[in-house]
């Protein structure tokens, strides 16, 4: 995994650390298999070469001849065993035993085949275990101490000094060096640990990556969707208040226009089907451009409300009053548009179902909320049925699937909280409706 250049180098370093043990084991694999061959090829040579120096008696080279076959086919037989069972063993800790017994003798024969006798110091990690390991060391020791004192076995009181000193300089500095190859093994060990928790460490970080990376996918695609149903909600209630408004608007003039007789009063309400009609197609289109409504285009929020209850009271022929209170402030424009849509709403359905004798709008700076509130005293009704039967699924007709209505109270609830504000519907049959939506005051910039 690549996270960044820092884990990348970390990377390149762990990897050169794996190698560097690899080529390390390798070549101590080499030595292993051909080490004891050229050891002992060395030593036979220069205690061939010495013999008659040292004084060697046939006997004593024919031994030694005997010897030497025997090592070579202990190291053949050696190796085909280590190739099924490598580390330390007790084959292994045989072999060491029996190559040390060999180069023992023929030490004890020529002190010069200690040259292959120290190859015990090298093979003692490979072939003994922890515990055999120092004595393993102390053994070619006593070989090597027994060559360096002039051959075993010593010769008198000076000889045996001699070795004993020996013996001890070679166990101290066998046992220091092991001692420094324990520490040095330990560290190893512990690098390829740090490795290996590197390792689990990385594939645990890109297994959450990829987590993450598949969480942040899905909430793409959520947020996408929470969008669209956003966007959907808006133009439902866009098209509610303009274009649906507006059609019941001119099906009401229309209405009078067909039950009467009078020219006169036919041309009028023929005049103002014809002006909802302008004014609702205006409506839509700004609507479709995500305009404010006409009315705010030019005044500000309690003019336009003021004109709305004006017109809906020429309309309707219901009186109605607009009443501000507080001290006006300007409004933001998505905030202004929300509390006028709901005016326009609650206007509508009061002509429509309340059969009101009078209506109240008041619009009211309190702090940092404005509220406004449209009462009637019409027929009212009750808001709980009304919501047990507008919920989502009721609004479909069972025939045709299309909608019923009943989205204005809906509609002026969800125009409310999105600006961060609420609506209430306090109503009872018989006693009237009042409708109060509630959002901060947030200033025009
Ligand atoms: N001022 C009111 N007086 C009496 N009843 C009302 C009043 N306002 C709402 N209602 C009742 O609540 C119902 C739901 O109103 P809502 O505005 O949600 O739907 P609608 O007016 O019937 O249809 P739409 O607004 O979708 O054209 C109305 O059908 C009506 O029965
Ligand atoms: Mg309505």
């Amino acid at each position: 995994m690549r996270t960044g250049d820092g884990d990348g180098r970390a990377d390149v370093a762990d990897n050169d650390a794996v190698t560097e043990t690899t080529t390390l084991d390798d070549r101590w694999a080499v030595f292993d298999r051909w080490g004891p061959y050229g050891l002992l090829a060395l030593s036979t040579l220069t205690a061939w070469t010495a013999a008659d120096a040292l004084g060697m008696s046939t006997g004593a080279r024919r031994a030694c001849g005997v010897l030497i076959v025997a090592a070579v086919v202990l190291e053949l037989r050696w190796n085909r065993v280590v190739r099924t069972r490598p580390g330390p063993s007790a084959a292994g800790a045989r072999h060491y035993a029996l190559r040390w017994a060999v180069g023992f003798a023929l030490t004890w024969a020529n002190p010069l085949f200690a040259f292959y006798a120290v190859i015990g110091y090298f093979s003692t990690e490979r072939l003994l275990t922890r515990r055999l390991r120092k004595a393993g060391l102390f053994a070619t020791a006593v070989t090597l101490a027994g060559s360096q004192s002039g051959g075993l076995p010593p010769s008198g009181e000076l000889g045996w000094a001699l070795f004993g000193a020996l013996l001890a300089a070679n166990t101290v500095l066998v046992l220091l060096f092991s001692h420094f190859a324990d520490l040095e093994e330990a560290r190893g060990r512990a690098r390829l640990e740090t490795i290996a928790e590197l390792e689990r460490t990385n594939t645990a970080l890109q297994q959450a990556l990829d987590e993450n990376a598949a969480l942040h996918a899905q909430l793409l695609v959520q947020a996408r969707e929470a969008g669209v149903a956003d966007e959907r909600r808006r133009l439902a209630a866009e098209i509610h208040d303009t274009l649906a408004q507006g059609l019941t608007g001119i099906i009401a003039q229309l209405q009078v226009v067909a039950n009467t007789a009078d020219p006169a009063l036919a041309r009028e309400h023929v005049d103002r089907a014809t002006a909802l009609a302008r004014h609702s197609l205006g409506e839509a289109r700004r609507s479709v451009h995500n305009l404010a409504p006409a009315a705010l285009a030019d005044d500000g929020l309690p003019k336009a409300l003021e004109k709305t209850v004006a017109e809906w009271e020429e309309r309707t022929g219901t009186p109605a009053r607009f009443t501000t209170t507080g001290t006006v402030e300007p409004l933001h424009d998505e905030v202004a548009a929300t509390l006028l849509r709901i005016a326009q709403e609650a206007l509508s359905n009061t002509a429509r179902h309340a059969r009101a004798g009078r209506v109240g709008v008041t619009l009211s700076y309190i702090g940092d909320e404005v509220t406004l509130d449209i009462r009637d005293d019409g027929r009212g009704f009750d808001p709980r049925v009304r919501s047990a039967r507008t919920l989502p699924h009721s609004r479909l007709r069972s025939s045709g699937g299309t909608p019923t209505g009943g989205f204005g109270l809906d509609g002026m609830r969800a125009r409310a909280e999105r600006v961060a504000g609420s609506l209430d519907v306090e109503s009872e049959p018989g006693q009237g409706t009042a409708v109060s939506a509630r959002v901060p005051l947030v200033r025009h910039d």
